[in-house]
């Protein structure tokens, strides 16, 4: 929706009514990233990177982590797939030692976790400092949040060496995977096939920052060294003050640290968790969104063309975003996977306080092993507080990686379908009739749409669950209309709730003690837009249950079962509290500092709510459609997300893909950007191009400010309302590939569109290309355009297979790992078909997928190189969870020596169940047509073919188109005659 900006007028003012909270507010007009942190500015950032530099200077640097019991020896065991010990961490220059237990699990997926808990936190025998009533212990529950499955254990793991150095742990599928556990320091190395792929502590920048008291000492005294090291004179360059303690043993930001005015009182003091990463030989990672950059990710240590700063993940309500930057935006995936030929790893740091990640390339491999001359990627991993807890994935397929992430932390929900359409959003349509008048207007210029949305305008004085009593008096008209038109309504609901009399939301939330605490454990008061507020802790299941109850259709009255929901604003944004959220040391559920749960914070929220739609009435089992801002590791389960507020400018329209490419291979696919820009006025050539590359965001929603003028598709002037029309239904036709790809999604994680690296891992040319992208499994590869006054453009071709322009079905002229001209006129999207596939289609235009349910198919059979293609249809009823009982199709076709097949790609789970009220409507649809691209020459003169099923021939008709000029030769078969559910054969000879 928006942001807490000074555009945003309506709170500034009335936050401006009171002059002393307006002196917080300093009016800017561009993005504030002053009022966000650098690594400099957040202390366990600032400490942990000088204490990287500290080590990396020296020559012989020794991590101060061992494995070894008070006699000397190793005292480890390894039981059931679980190796334990205890590292050993020494703190003074006596040798004085904390113990952190070490935990390494070896899971059945092949996955390997690493966690590791401080003792003295974890038994509780620490003091905390004000008076907190926070909890001692390091936070241990981000598991409990993000992970859903996949921790069956390995109890085929076993040790196969052993000695005074370390272990060997052989594990993973056929015994290819070994950890090489190393006791001092300590460290591991993970291989694969006996190659090291990922090492922990290599470079010794281990860090966890025990717990101390804090000795109030006479200032400014010469400290003792934290972590022992003496006499290193390096020069702390951030804070001239303190020019003579060298930055990693500087004290000053292990209490209190205040920023931007607020004080964050910090009780536990110091307890940040570090780690490096390596990937020997491997020069590309990916992942950990949500940031605006490329998809490789850039180096962060400064350099030409590098980032200065670290990679942060730290929910944010950023307004106005930069744009190729490291900076946090409002999610947070702590899931990379590294890329180098033929080879996928990756890793998740399971953490969900805020986190900085540097990331630097090393020239060549140190590690003779390691036959690869490549670059290898050093990442140095560093939360404020939390254990430390990382799995690690060895591949070797990103296609792996994806299903090894996604058996954790959960797949894409099956959506309902009509969420795949397009939604017409803006803030705000400003009343039930004035949404009436905008379906009315889709209808009459024919342009199809699903959803319709409601911004925060629509509420009584920002009161969520109610209605404007003069601007919204008869919602369930407005919803009753959209029903009739096959369509729904989307209206927002925020976590924070309006702290006023007489609304019984907050009076119920407040005396039912739900909402997050501040510090003292009173109820936490801060601003957002209707004022003065208070946050709904979903992380209390009394809490989940309470906020069920507010959306049944009797207690939300107006909504119907076509409404669904819109979660804003769930970093949390806090207009007034510290880079505009909830200060670190207020309190949630069970105690935890929201230091500890930031990251997570929003993914609870959105989870809340997604359990109150799948309860709204019972018996009523519909899928919910949640859309959130924030999410983490997990928000995948629950719904779409969008990146937030965009602006309506061509660089923002650029960054969207390798943005959404991101969302997909951290496992949360379900994504798009906002369709024109949320700030800001588009040009028609913009929005023109921006409706064509939204067409091919999973998630595809217009939006536009309250400042920005009206844009629905219709009030474009000819022939940009054609253009967009066209792209449009370009989207509604691809329905069925769409849906097909969020079935894929939902079994095995992968994305729902893909980059090049990971359709083809081995094309080492295609790795740091991100602004094009395949269609789940359809082969259709897409390249929107993002350029004013583009009408051509390079589309890179991975592999040797044939490729034919979308729309003329023109042969185009390829070179593996080179890029090949394709004109893009303003009415054409650059979309090539590969060879080797099939995809299903529905041509007939339609008005929302509802309506097209029942629709006839189309099926682009485009013929590979060597004869054959092969394809997929998933299809449901699309809005039930009649499927989890078998109510679904789902087809393979092939087409192979001159054979077109359809079969059962996997059977019901429940067969012989009897065919629901879908499946029986569903019986008469057919295939309309087949197209096959690239048809055989032979075929000439061909009028018609043989269609078997259940024993039944039937001959139906062939036009054959031989080539001409660039285009290739197609076929077209007529209607098939049988039923989608059916076996069946076409045959070509
Ligand atoms: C929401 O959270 C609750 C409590 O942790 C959990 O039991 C439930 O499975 C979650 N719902 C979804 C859809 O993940």
């Amino acid at each position: 929706m928006k942001s807490s900006g000074p555009l945003s007028t309506s709170w500034t003012a009335y936050l401006c009514l009171l002059s002393v909270l307006c002196s917080l507010f300093t009016p800017v007009v561009l993005v504030k990233e002053n009022d966000f942190k650098k690594c400099h500015q957040s202390g366990f950032c600032r400490r942990n990177r000088a204490y990287a530099d500290h080590a990396l200077a020296q020559s012989s640097w020794q991590a101060p982590y061992k494995i070894f019991s008070a006699e000397g020896a190793a005292a480890v065991s390894l039981k059931d797939g679980q190796f334990e010990a205890t590292i050993l961490k020494t703190v003074d220059e006596q040798g004085s030692t904390v113990n952190l237990p070490l935990t390494v699990s070896f899971l059945k997926s092949g996955t390997a976790r690493v966690t590791v808990d401080e003792e003295k936190r974890k038994s509780q025998s620490i003091e905390l400092r004000h008076d907190s009533k926070a909890r001692k212990e390091r936070y241990n529950e981000a598991e409990k949040w993000a992970i859903v499955g996949g921790l069956t254990p390995d109890t085929d793991a076993k040790i196969t060496h052993e000695d005074k150095a370390g272990v060997t742990v052989q594990y993973g599928p056929e015994g290819a995977f070994e950890a090489v556990i190393k006791f001092e320091p300590f460290a591991i190395d993970f291989k694969r096939d006996g190659t090291t792929q990922i090492q922990f502590n290599d470079r010794g920048l281990m860090n966890m920052e025990h717990w101390r008291a804090k000795v109030d000492k006479p200032e400014p005294e010469k400290k003792e060294g934290e972590e022992g090291q003496e006499g290193e004179e390096k020069k702390a360059e951030e804070e001239p003050k303190k020019e003579e303690v060298p930055a990693h043993l500087d004290e000053s930001t292990w209490w209190d640290e205040t920023f931007g005015g607020n004080i964050d009182t910090k009780p536990r003091g110091p307890e940040s968790v570090a780690l490096d990463i390596t990937f020997p030989g491997y020069e590309h990672v990916y992942g950990i969104p949500e940031h605006a950059g490329p998809l490789s990710l850039k180096e962060t240590r400064g350099g030409e063309g590098n980032y200065e700063e670290p990679y942060r993940l730290y929910n944010a309500d950023v307004f106005e975003y930069v744009l190729d930057s490291p900076m946090t935006l409002y999610g947070a995936i702590p899931f990379m996977q590294a890329q180098r030929k033929d080879s996928t790893v990756g890793v998740f740091w399971l953490n969900g306080a805020e986190t900085w990640i540097d990331v630097t390339k090393a020239k060549g491999s140190k590690n003779p092993l390691n036959r690869n001359s490549k670059a290898s990627t050093n990442t140095h991993w560093i939360s404020e507080s939390g254990i430390m807890d990382v799995f690690v994935f060895l591949g070797p397929t990103p296609k792996d990686i994806s299903k090894n992430y996604a058996e954790l932390t959960g797949t894409t929900a099956l959506p309902a379908e009509f969420s795949l359409g397009y939604h017409q959003c803006r803030w705000n349509y400003v009343s039930d009739d004035d949404v009436k008048e905008v379906d009315r207007k889709m209808d009459k210029f024919n342009i199809p749409y699903d959803v319709i949305w409601l911004d925060i305008e629509y509420t009584h004085e920002k009161k969520y669950f109610t209605w404007d009593p003069d601007m919204f008096k008869d919602p369930i008209s407005m919803g009753q209309q959209l029903d009739d038109h096959g369509r729904k309504l989307v209206t927002i609901i925020d976590p924070h709730i309006k702290n006023v009399d007489n609304y019984p939301v907050i009076s119920d939330m407040k005396s039912k003690g739900l909402a997050v605490k501040n510090k003292d454990a009173n109820d936490f008061d801060g601003w957002c837009w209707p004022g003065s507020s208070m946050w709904i802790d979903a992380f209390n299941p009394a809490a989940i249950k309470w906020w069920t109850s507010l959306f049944k259709y009797d207690y939300f009255k107006g909504t119907m079962e076509n409404t669904y929901i819109w979660n804003d604003m769930n970093e949390p944004s806090v207009f007034n509290g510290p880079e505009v959220t909830m200060p670190k040391d207020n309190l949630h559920h069970g105690n935890w500092e929201h230091r500890d749960v930031h990251n997570i914070n929003g993914m609870t929220f959105h989870n809340a709510t997604w359990e109150a739609l799948v309860s709204r009435k019972k018996g009523e089992m519909r899928r919910p459609f949640v859309l959130t801002r924030s999410f983490f590791a997990g928000s995948q389960r629950l719904g779409a997300m969008w990146t937030g507020d965009n602006q309506a400018s061509w660089d923002h329209l650029g960054a969207a893909v390798p943005m959404i490419l991101a969302q997909g291979i951290a496992g949360f696919p379900f994504s798009g950007a906002d369709v024109g820009g949320f700030f800001g006025n588009p040009e028609i050539e913009l929005q023109t191009r921006w409706y064509q590359a939204g067409a091919f965001y999973p998630f595809f929603r217009g939006h536009a400010h309250i400042d920005a003028r009206r844009r629905e598709p219709y009030m474009a002037a000819e022939p940009h309302r054609s253009i967009i029309t066209a792209a449009l239904r370009l989207r509604y036709s691809l329905m069925p590939s769409w849906y097909t790809a969020f079935f894929h999604a939902n079994q095995d994680g992968s994305p729902i569109i893909r980059p090049m690296y990971w359709t083809h891992p081995s094309e080492e040319s295609g790795f740091a290309v991100d602004d094009q992208f395949f269609v789940g499994s359809t082969g259709l590869l897409v390249k929107p355009i993002v350029e004013k006054d583009k009408f051509d453009t390079e589309v890179y071709i991975p592999d040797d297979e044939n490729y034919y322009d979308y729309f003329t079905y023109n042969k185009v002229s390829t070179h593996k790992g080179k890029s090949v001209s394709v004109s893009a006129p303003i009415e054409t999207i650059p979309i090539l078909m590969r060879g080797g596939h099939i995809f299903p289609r529905r041509d007939i235009p339609s008005r929302s997928t509802q309506l097209m349910k029942f629709d006839d198919y189309t099926l682009v059979v485009v013929i590979g190189k060597d004869g054959s293609a092969k394809g997929e249809l998933y299809v449901d009823d699309g809005d039930s969870f009649e499927f989890e009982k078998g109510q679904f199709l789902h087809r393979a076709f092939e087409f192979k020596q001159l054979l077109l097949t359809s079969e059962a790609a996997s059977k019901p789970s429940a067969e012989g169940q009897a065919e629901g009220e879908w499946m029986k409507q569903f019986r008469d649809v057919s295939f309309d047509k087949v197209v096959l691209v690239g048809a055989p020459s032979s075929w000439e003169g061909k009028k018609e073919v043989p269609v078997t099923s259940g024993g039944e021939t039937h001959k139906v008709r062939l036009d054959f188109y031989k080539a001409e000029g660039g285009r290739a030769a197609f076929a077209v078969l007529g209607r098939l005659g049988v039923r989608m559910g059916a076996d069946w054969e076409v045959d070509f000879a």
